[in-house]
């Protein structure tokens, strides 16, 4: 058996949320069918966060509802509350994504509330992830750069994981390069030093392609041991609470970096490329990655 690592498909998510006119609900779930038809088994599917805050999420329950009990995909939320982890779990969801910032600064900007209070609410959704028998991953934001403050240190991100390791032993954690600013070297370090203190758990690399570090930063996460990656096909994306920061690594690009190489994704390179073209024509859509405007021949397989 040759190697092989797990995509998290983030564009229903992080890429939606970055189109300002909300998308019809339709074309959302039609992009996610494709996705699931394309091989991806990890997809975020959007937040359950308030549509005050993100208007672009204010239908998750009737996307949630359409894939309600679909078997052979890990269909994930995001939440940055325990409403919306009850929201999720009414919603019939097995995953949930709860999210905070190493940094105070984006942090507030977010979630609109301190780290520490953060801690607290992720002690407090882990339980309803516990009781409701949910996955449940954590997303530690701005590992490596605030788009508010600049470099963010390594032992401020050990410090958070610190704080953080007990709660919810079982869950996965991704490092986020929150603002893609983030180098590959300083990548596989922190992963390294992250699992040598964390131990045996999941671990996950969100990153971004703003410096056009998006696989680089992957690549080097793979060498430090993580098999799971975030990735946004088409590269859409942007945060809109992260100034200046564009949509996450390509997951055409990701899967184009690892196939090459012999690690199998499990993601069929044309059925994913077609859904990318068709996010690539959303209207206000912030687009990024490379494999998409190569001559397709070249970009498949073979070519
Ligand atoms: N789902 C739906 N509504 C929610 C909610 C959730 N998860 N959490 C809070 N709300 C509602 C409250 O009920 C309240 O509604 P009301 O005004 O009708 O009473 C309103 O939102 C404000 O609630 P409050 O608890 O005071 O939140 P806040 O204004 O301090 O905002 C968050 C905090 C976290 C809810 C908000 O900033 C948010 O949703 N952020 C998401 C950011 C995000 O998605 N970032 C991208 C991913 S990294
Ligand atoms: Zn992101």
């Amino acid at each position: 058996m040759g190697e092989r690592v797990e995509i998290v498909e983030v564009a229903p998510r992080d890429g939606f949320q970055s189109i300002a006119e909300p998308l019809p609900t339709e074309e959302k779930i039609a992009i996610v069918e494709g996705l699931i038809a394309a091989g991806c088994r990890r997809i975020e599917l959007g937040s359950f966060v308030s549509p005050g805050a993100v208007p672009q999420m204010a239908d998750m329950d009737a996307i949630a509802a359409r894939f309600r009990g679909r078997q052979g995909v890990r269909l994930a939320a995001l939440v940055p509350n325990v409403k919306g982890a009850e929201r999720a779990r009414a919603a019939g969801l097995r995953e949930l994504v709860y999210v905070f910032s190493v940094s105070e600064a984006h942090n507030r900007n977010n979630v609109r509330r301190s780290v520490d209070e953060s801690i607290a609410d992720f002690r407090a959704v882990a339980r309803v992830a516990q009781d409701a028998r949910m996955a449940l991953r954590l997303d530690v934001s701005t590992c490596f750069d605030c788009p508010f403050t600049g470099a963010v240190a390594a032992d401020d991100v050990m410090a958070a994981l610190g704080r953080v390791r007990e709660i919810a032993e079982d869950a996965e954690i991704a490092l986020c390069d929150t603002t893609g600013r983030a180098n590959p070297m300083q990548v596989r370090a922190l992963f390294a030093r992250a699992m040598a203190e964390g131990g045996a758990r999941g671990w996950a690399f969100h990153g971004h392609d703003t410096f056009g570090m998006g696989v680089a930063n992957a690549l080097f996460a793979f060498e430090a041991g993580v098999r799971v990656f975030d990735g946004s096909a088409a590269g859409l994306g942007g945060c809109p609470f992260a100034p200046g920061a564009t949509g996450n690594t390509a997951t055409e690009d990701l899967v184009f970096a690892f196939e090459e190489a012999g690690i199998a994704t499990g993601i069929d390179r044309a059925a994913l490329l077609a859904v990318a073209d068709r996010i690539a024509r959303l209207p206000g859509a912030c687009l990024g990655g490379h494999l998409r405007t190569v001559p397709r021949a070249r970009a498949l397989p073979g070519g």
